[in-house]
């Protein structure tokens, strides 16, 4: 096993408990966005042990091991899409901030997390002094060069404390899908407090647990996201630290997540009511104890078992598959699933970064959607389960043609243009 850069999880992060129900475990799997470039062999390729347990305590669903940050995050190869739900999610993000924390033009708006800038821009063009932190090293240059000024930096406190220092308080503090891979949320929430306006908002998005349950989605599951979030944990989590949960919602993105806002205790934001039917939901659905989880152990089972198994028969039967956008759910599905090039061809996606490298784990290819449109498959196993809507649309030459897609989850189904209208 690699045990360089890498160390279990013993203590709960959100609550210090060591009492975990182990839930899934895949062994070992390489890093979802550590692409290759094409190569003979592959001997050195690092793989971290890979499974997610919950705390008996607070219900904080954690990977069991966590990588460490600057393996994962200096170079990143994630960029932020500039698809249309991407796009139209960010502008709904920046209108829920600046009502909710009723912004004025020339507020400070800092995120964690912030990639190459693209929803910073979104609170920029609206008057926001905006300020971006983000230790992957490539994407803050990518932010500064488009003028969305970027500290390549992780956050911590004594960040937090120099950009007070310098630009004052923040009434937005706002991480987008940053939350969940964050190890130590003492001194992200320490540098929160350091930073926040009196009567700021602090704003974040994180994949939910019961969307990843509902959908047995364990392709979330890799090892940038260490935690999966209950309301009721979030709510645990944000007390602890001197910090109030005071409104949440429920969003599709990302195939299901919440957007969370939280504000200091003495600003008394008015606590909706949405907060506690969340909570008592999960309480309903039984997530309170180790039963709530197994639905989700079977779920899971059948899906490793029923993916492969579907793809390898339509190979057989001569079709050709390819995977439809190398995201870091695909990479993760495609392992766990020990799906490879003599199954999928190659996978198609936007992002130039990816493109004529190999998946990390499987070595598929990836390849433009020019290539593909050029050398187009029989079947597309869509890898990028969470655009579905926009994909089956972009897609509606190919399904005309008679192509057809598999969406992997919550069982294995395929869809074509009869079934799509
Ligand atoms: P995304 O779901 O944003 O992230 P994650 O890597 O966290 O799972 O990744 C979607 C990927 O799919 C991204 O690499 C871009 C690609 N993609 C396409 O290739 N074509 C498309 O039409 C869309 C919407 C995404
Ligand atoms: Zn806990």
């Amino acid at each position: 096993m690699n045990t360089e850069n890498v160390r279990p999880v013993t203590r709960c992060r959100v609550c210090g408990a060591r009492d975990w129900q182990e839930v899934v475990s895949f062994g070992e799997v390489p890093l979802a966005n550590a692409f290759l470039e094409p190569a003979a062999s592959y001997e050195h390729e690092p793989a971290y042990p890979l499974g997610v347990v919950s705390c008996r305590s607070c219900r904080l669903m954690s990977v069991t091991h966590v990588v460490d940050p600057e393996v994962l995050y200096r170079t990143y190869s994630y960029v932020t899409s500039d698809s249309e739900t991407i796009t139209r999610h960010m502008e709904f993000v920046a209108s829920v901030c600046r009502e909710r924390g009723r912004l004025a033009p020339g507020d400070l708006v800092v995120e964690l997390g912030s990639n190459t800038g693209q929803q910073l821009a979104a609170f920029a063009r609206d008057g926001a002094r905006v300020l971006g932190v983000d230790p992957a090293l490539n994407l803050a240059a990518v932010a500064n060069e488009r003028g969305i000024r970027t500290l390549p930096e992780f956050f911590d406190p004594s960040c937090a404390e120099a950009v007070r220092d310098e630009h004052g308080p923040a009434r937005l503090i706002l991480g987008r899908h940053v939350f969940a891979h964050i190890d130590d949320l003492t001194g992200v929430l320490a540098g929160v407090r350091a930073l926040l306006a009196p009567d700021g908002v602090f704003a974040i998005e994180v994949p939910y647990a019961v969307d990843l349950l509902e959908k047995h989605a364990f392709d979330t599951i890799y090892h940038e996201h260490l935690s999966y979030f209950l309301v009721r944990t979030l709510d645990t989590l944000f007390t602890r630290h001197g910090l109030r949960l005071f409104d949440v919602e429920r969003l599709a993105i990302h195939g299901g997540s919440l957007l969370v806002l939280v504000g200091r205790p003495e600003a008394r934001h008015p606590v909706t009511d949405i907060v506690g039917e969340l909570i008592a939901a999960e309480e309903r659905a039984d997530l309170g104890s180790d039963i709530g989880y197994e639905e989700f152990v079977r779920g899971v089972r059948g899906v490793r078992e029923d993916l492969p198994a579907l793809v390898r028969t339509l190979v057989a039967e001569g079709s050709r598959v390819a995977g439809y956008g190398a995201s870091a759910k695909g990479t993760t599905i495609l392992n766990i699933c020990g799906l490879g090039p003599t199954e999928v061809s190659y996978c198609t996606d936007t992002t130039v970064l990816k493109q004529d490298k190999v998946l990390p784990g499987t070595h598929i290819p990836v390849r433009s959607p020019d290539h593909a449109r050029a050398d187009p498959p029989d079947v597309y196993l869509m890898l990028a389960w969470n655009y579905a809507d926009e994909i089956l649309r972009k897609e509606a030459d190919f399904l005309r043609g008679g192509g057809r897609f598999i969406l992997p989850f919550p069982k294995p189904t395929i869809v074509s243009a009869d079934s799509v209208r």
